[in-house]
């Protein structure tokens, strides 16, 4: 039994790690099955709608492990799930990191590993949701080819590195696979280290007035992670690729959408107005370039760089320990609550043919609705959330000034009347 502070968002960080060696094991197992290789040969396995249909050796190996090695299935789908929660978490840990204040001085360099924990999950994600080399995979693919290509100067540049002579040709695929089973997870794997590193350096933040408890050691904690994944790969099907079939150039299934954490990436492209204004000669495709590239990189450089920013701002240099209540930082959480805005919105705009089709509405009214909702959103955010904390801290400067009204009026012997207050029975020290 270890004791250290306890409070359920202190959780997040954890899942993480252990949704990170769920995605190990099973990303282990997978590699002996798995063949990354993009030539091409008639399917010849159990699936019979596909038979000798022209598909990829990459794409038959992952029907092979779906549906002929025992268990192969079940390898894949909690690999899948693991994905899904790992950036999740990491999320969730990053946004109680920055409403805490925890980014604060002597843990910026933590809260850096986290971010780049995050930008390396969904490259993960990317490179592995391209390896099963099915319809979804070259919808990825495709968009990558257009993200490369809009990049000035060097676009065809990136796009012949990356995908050789032809695209999707025969590279991209064992490319990724290096990255994706052996670059990124060491790189995952030295940022956890470090961050141990760091952790055992500094030691733990705390929130103002809580208690040190003890609670079990993390064993349980894992076991509870990997079971829950366990049984989310058992029931809940995902990535289905004998339903959607080998990738072709070019085509790709109605309503098909990324995972999660891409959402924002496909909204943004898809509210983007058409902008390629011909430069020298030479088309700029604003319409890729901004959406794709600009606003993310934009976006993830400020996050990274925000406790610099913070400590410019205020000028707070000192060393902090404790947490702040994110009421006690109303700007810091209106902006957090702007970031939240900008990134739920555009996320929510993956889904604009989604939401014309089931409310019946016009698809341009609802994309122009997401073009302005993610510049008028996040003021709105911003400044209901900082309203929300100041007038919070009021009501409990009010309370410890004037004390608890009890409702017990009493007549003094002079005749006048006073209501009897009682001081607060508990300082508010958590949210
Ligand atoms: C040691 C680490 C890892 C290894 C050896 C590994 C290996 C693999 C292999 C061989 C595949 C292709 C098989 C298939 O698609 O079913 C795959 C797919 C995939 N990997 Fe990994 N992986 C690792 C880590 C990760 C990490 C860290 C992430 C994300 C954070 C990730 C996300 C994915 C995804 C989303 C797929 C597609 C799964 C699907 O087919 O539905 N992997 N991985």
């Amino acid at each position: 039994m270890r004791s250290r502070t306890d409070h359920w968002s202190f959780l997040f960080g954890e899942i993480a790690l252990y949704s990170l060696v769920v995605l190990f094991v099973t990303g282990a197992g997978l590699t002996v099955f798995y063949d990354p290789d993009m030539s091409l040969a008639g399917y010849d396995g159990v699936y019979t709608p596909l038979r000798d249909v022209p598909v990829s050796r990459a794409f038959a190996s992952t029907m092979e492990i779906s549906l002929e090695v025992r268990g192969g299935l079940l390898l894949r789908q909690v690999h899948h799930w693991a994905t899904l929660v790992f950036v999740a978490a990491v999320c969730l840990h990053l946004l109680r990191l920055f409403f805490t204040g925890a980014f604060r001085r002597p843990r910026g360099l933590n809260w850096l590993i986290w971010v780049g924990l995050l930008v390396l999950g969904m490259a993960a994600g990317v490179t592995g949701g391209v390896l099963p080399d099915d319809m979804l995979s070259g919808g990825s693919l495709g968009l990558i080819q257009g993200i490369t290509q809009s990049v000035p100067l060097v676009g065809s540049y990136l796009t012949g590195l990356l995908f050789g002579d032809a695209v999707p040709g025969e590279r991209v695929i064992p490319l990724f696979y290096w990255v994706h089973v052996l670059v990124l997870p060491l790189v995952m794997a030295g940022l956890f280290a470090a961050r141990r590193w760091l952790l055992r350096r500094h030691g733990r933040t705390h929130y103002p007035g809580a208690a040190r408890v003890s609670r079990p050691a993390s064993f349980a904690l894992f076991a509870v992670t990997a079971g829950v994944l366990t049984l989310l790969g058992t029931v809940a099907e995902i990535n289905p690729i004998w339903l959607y079939g080998p990738s072709r150039p070019g085509t790709i299934g109605a309503g098909a959408v990324p995972d999660w954490y891409m959402g924002f990436l496909d909204g943004a492209i898809r509210i983007m107005p058409g902008w390629e204004p011909v430069i020298a000669g030479h088309p700029l495709t604003l319409s890729v370039l901004i959406p794709a590239l600009v606003v993310p990189g934009g976006f993830f450089t400020l996050l990274a760089a925000y406790p610099l920013i913070e400590r410019r701002l205020t000028g707070d240099r000192g060393l902090h320990h404790t947490l702040d209540r994110p009421r006690d930082a109303a700007t810091r959480t209106g902006l957090g609550a702007a970031g939240i805005a900008f990134y739920g919105l555009l996320w929510a705009a993956a889904a604009n043919d989604q939401l014309a089709h089931h409310f019946d509405l016009s698809l341009f009214a609802v994309t122009w609705f997401f073009r302005v909702a993610v510049v008028v959103g996040p003021v709105v955010a911003f400044e209901v959330t900082r309203r929300v904390c100041l007038a919070l801290r009021w009501q409990e400067s009010q309370l410890l000034t004037h004390g608890v009204e009890t409702g017990v009026v009493v007549r003094s012997p002079q005749g006048g009347y006073t209501e009897v207050v009682r001081a607060p029975s508990r300082v508010p020290s958590r949210t």
